[in-house]
């Protein structure tokens, strides 16, 4: 019996709420904080007012968030603010002595570019502190981890090639929009694509490296090779690795939005001066677009996201592709989400309750992939994202 802060009420925000008040012998008490409160109460309020409390913070600021954190007293902080946020509410948890898990890596908003680097240097004093930061742990990055993780310790001596594919087949009916937070997800796509191989990293002009990926009960989709995050533990963390890529499916529509946006200067982070007042195009453009969370209701079609590796296992050449499947309508029923939001607030909450339950624990900062992944995998099955296995069947790359 634990009491959860959960900073950010988002699209993310929301799953994490709905599937914590699910869970009452785990959660007992939960507090629902962000920088707009009223947010937080329209979530309270479909959830059960008596489940949960909500609060107003402005996590950028440590002292607030410190204050938030003494009066309440949780076990854990749960951060689904955005990645800026990383480092001030680390620093709020290290001064409270509270344990924290994120689902995005820090990012400075003065440069596109995110890196564990910021977050890693943070080990030694949540070391010191015996207290534990989880980072990473939504689905991509987070179970994508564990499925590797979990395919290391039950299908392979070796892991050689990872390739993590990412589609979503849903339509929401909109020209444009994107499934999280706008800035966030057009800082990532319009960076240069980057995978491993052979101990280093590989540069590639953004969206300039594709093909068909296969996706179950979905078919072939067109599949850009980009740089994601957890790219950058996995090498760390899985020996024997030769190369490790990402992809993701964007739809032609998206694309052509996207290049027009940029051509125009409107995903930039350069401030311009526009009547007499600085504004960064790119939030400005965020403004424009709609909120990720009002595309729930009328998302359909699914989501698919796995992970395809190939190595040995007794000596012999194996493939195995591990994957879930989920439903945008399906996750709306059940708690008013996309499945992009759905995917990543079900394992925060499962990362959550297995750090409370003592069941993955250790003093420092972690990658979920370092932690045994068998409970956080029977967990996926009773929480909502049921996965599959293929085991030594074809995969989309053979090179
Ligand atoms: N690992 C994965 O698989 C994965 C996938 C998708 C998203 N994510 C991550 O999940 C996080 C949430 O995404 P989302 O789509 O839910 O974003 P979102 O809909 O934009 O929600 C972000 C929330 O954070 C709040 N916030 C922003 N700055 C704050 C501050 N200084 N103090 C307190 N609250 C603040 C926002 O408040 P306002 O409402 O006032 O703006 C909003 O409620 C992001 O970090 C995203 O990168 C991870």
């Amino acid at each position: 019996m634990s009491k959860v802060l959960i900073i950010g009420a988002g699209g993310v925000g929301n799953v994490v709420a709905h599937k914590c008040a699910a869970v009452p012998d785990v959660f007992s008490e939960i507090m629902l904080a962000s920088r707009t409160k009223a947010k937080c109460d329209r979530i309270a309020a479909a959830i059960g007012a008596d489940r949960i409390r909500s609060a107003q913070v402005d996590a950028d600021n440590v002292s607030e968030t410190v204050a938030l954190i003494e009066s309440f007293r949780p076990a854990l902080v749960i951060n689904v603010a955005l990645p800026y946020q990383d480092l001030s509410i680390m620093d709020a948890c290290l001064q409270t002595g509270v344990h924290y898990l994120d689902t995005a890596n820090y990012e400075p908003r003065d440069q596109a570019k995110f890196e564990y680097s910021w977050q890693w240097a943070y080990r030694e004093r949540f070391r010191e502190a015996g207290i534990t930061a989880l980072l990473g742990c939504g689905f991509d990055p987070g179970v994508t981890g564990v499925f590797t993780a979990y395919a290391q310790k039950h299908h392979f001596d070796e892991i050689h090639y990872l390739d993590i594919v990412d589609c979503n087949a849903g339509d929401h009916g909109k020209a444009f929009a994107t499934n999280f937070n706008p800035e966030i997800n057009i800082r990532e796509i319009t960076q240069k694509g980057r995978y491993w191989e052979k101990g280093k990293w590989i540069e590639v002009d953004p969206l300039s490296v594709h093909q068909p990926v296969e996706y179950p009960r979905i078919g072939a989709r067109e599949s850009y090779l980009l740089y994601h995050e957890e790219l950058e533990s996995l090498v760390e963390n899985i020996p024997h690795l030769k190369r490790a890529r990402f992809w993701m499916t964007f739809g032609q529509e998206y694309i052509t939005h996207l290049r027009v946006l940029q051509n125009v200067g409107m995903t930039s982070i350069e401030p311009i001066e526009y009547q007499g007042q600085d504004i960064i195009p790119l939030q400005f453009l965020k403004a424009l677009l709609p909120e990720p969370s009002a595309l729930a209701e009328d998302y359909h079609g699914e989501t698919s996201i796995g992970c395809q590796i190939r190595g040995l296992q007794n000596g012999q050449p194996k493939t195995y592709y591990i994957y879930n499947n989920c439903d945008h309508a399906e996750a709306f029923r059940e708690v008013g989400a996309q499945a992009v939001a759905y995917t990543t607030g079900v394992p925060a909450m499962i990362g959550a309750m297995l750090l409370l339950t003592g069941e993955w624990q250790g003093s420092g900062v972690f990658n979920v992939e370092e932690f045994n992944p068998d409970p956080f995998m029977e967990h996926l099955n009773r929480y909502g994202l049921p996965w599959h296995e293929v085991v030594n069947g074809p995969l989309a790359f053979t090179d």
